[in-house]
């Protein structure tokens, strides 16, 4: 089918390359030049594993241009509006752009045209969207909505994009159902062949779930805020757990094994970021007052998230003291593993309290160093973690990287000043890294103590707070 894709961000340009991977006809447009320029010379303009080869495969096999949505969008079936809608002051939704490529559709599209909404937009957007296009629509185009939200997860975008759990498609034609069924066919049968198949976890035939416009969209926001809900919740539960003596993963894998909680989502840490969560959360609190529902559990969650950031700092705190002058190694800058993304980034946040308080920082991140200079200049970005941790009083790890998991730590305490370390994302069991002589701070467990502090180190044995303040004096 000939598909244009308007909008070469994160969802677009992983929606174009997969929609050509397994067959399409498909042009990208973006209205940044430089971007298409960069897209056709092969390059990406951002991290995302696997997409390049997808990319440049579907190039060279012709299944894939890159063009301005003024001609991309001509002569297609299918038109997927896969722009952003980044957050406005009061945590709306900015629909700017959507709306611009709406009257572009309306102004170049011809024949008979699927219009499909990618983009996290508020409920009834694609209501105004059709009422736009039916007034803008030039002589001789049909339109028709659908909306189509994409769950994919940055990082795993590719894997996700081939084997989805679901497909929800919101539409008001039975024409409309089969034209996206013809579109995802070759992934609802996985009659393909995965391009990543090696790192591929799961390859089942998605559910196909069919909704007016109205439900899908709201799906996609429901299912972000509730996953971020999750988070909060067991952030307040590994408070609970350092305030009482408990360990936080022990609880999780408790609770997880109940098939309706289930065990995804649950590990407490510094707060959720990047891009989908922070505004998702907000733009559905907007969207429910905006309808008369007071949603203040969501209010609650993001209030959660927000005092992650200073929970954390206060554990080294407790350490170190007073911050200023300290220099502290901060491994990890994007808001999770696998991406270069430092949009709504934990880590920079931190950097920002820590930078406050005078101390000198030092970070490392495998992918993400060159995006956070660019909005976090004045700090020093190293080449390797040692390289951040040399002569560090702390060493605080933002990101769970798995690179992070196989440090020499040997080599690490002859180059820090102090072997502290205080994870954000609980990478390492405090016993092991006590064992490698390494004060290990984690989120929601008590610190574990060398047998010499008198304290057992065993996983299943925790001190309780008042022997655990008994070894801290
Ligand atoms: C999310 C949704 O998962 C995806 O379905 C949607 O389409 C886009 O938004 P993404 O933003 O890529 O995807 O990240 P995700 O993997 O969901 O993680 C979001 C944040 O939550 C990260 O900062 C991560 O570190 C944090 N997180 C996740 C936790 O703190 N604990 C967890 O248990 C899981």
């Amino acid at each position: 089918m000939k598909i244009s894709v308007i909008g070469a961000g994160y969802v677009g340009l992983t929606t174009a390359a997969c929609l050509a991977e397994i067959g399409h006809h498909v042009r990208c447009a973006d209205n940044d030049e430089g971007k298409l320029n960069l897209l056709r010379s092969g390059k990406m303009p951002f991290f995302e594993p696997h997409l390049d080869e997808i990319v440049h495969r579907n190039i060279i096999a012709g299944r894939l241009q890159f063009e301005i949505p003024e001609n991309a969008v001509v002569g297609a079936e299918a038109i997927f509006i896969c722009v952003g809608t980044p957050p406005l002051e009061n945590g709306e939704a900015d629909l700017c752009a959507v709306a611009n490529v709406a009257r572009t559709i309306a102004q170049r599209a011809t024949g008979n045209c699927l219009v499909i909404e990618k983009s996290t937009v508020p409920v009834q957007t694609a209501q105004k969207l059709k009422r736009q296009l039916q007034q803008y629509a030039g002589k001789g185009l049909q339109c028709t909505l659908a909306s189509n939200p994409e769950f994919l997860r940055e990082g795993s975008a590719i894997q996700d994009s081939f084997h989805p759990e679901r497909i929800v498609v919101g539409v008001e034609t039975e024409e409309a159902e089969a034209r996206l069924r013809e579109i995802y066919a070759p992934i609802l049968e996985q009659t393909f062949k995965c391009p990543v198949h090696t790192s591929c976890t799961h390859a089942q035939k998605p559910a196909w779930i069919v909704t007016d416009t109205n439900s899908s969209e709201l799906i996609k926001h429901a299912s972000n805020s509730f996953l971020a809900m999750k988070i909060s919740f067991i952030n307040m539960v590994a408070d609970l757990c350092e305030a009482v003596g408990a360990d936080v993963t022990k609880v999780a894998l408790g609770m997880g094994m109940d098939p309706r909680i289930g065990s995804a989502f649950l590990n407490p840490g510094i707060g959720f970021g990047g891009f989908c969560f922070p505004k998702d959360v907000q733009a559905f609190v907007r969207i429910a007052t905006k309808a008369g529902c007071d949603f203040s559990l969501l209010k609650e969650v993001e209030n959660i998230n927000k005092r992650r950031i200073e929970h954390f700092v206060e554990k080294v705190r407790q350490e170190l003291w007073v911050l200023r002058d300290r220099k502290i190694a901060l491994l990890g800058l994007a808001f999770k593993p696998n991406t270069d993304d430092v949009r709504f980034a934990p880590a920079l946040e931190l950097i920002r309290v820590l930078v406050r308080e005078g101390a000198v920082v030092s970070a490392y991140d495998p992918q993400a160093t060159e995006k956070a200079k660019a909005v976090l200049p004045g700090i020093r970005y190293c080449s390797s973690p040692y390289e951040a941790a040399e002569e560090a009083e702390a060493i605080m790890i933002a990101t769970e990287w798995e690179e992070f998991r196989d440090l020499d730590w040997d080599h690490m305490k002859q180059i820090i000043a102090r072997p502290l370390v205080v994870d954000g994302r609980n990478m390492f069991k405090p016993a092991e890294m006590t064992a490698r002589g390494i004060h290990y701070i984690s989120i929601g467990k008590l610190p574990a103590f060398s047998v010499d502090d008198g304290l057992s180190n065993s996983s299943t044995s925790i001190a309780s707070p008042g022997e655990l303040q008994a070894v801290l004096k």
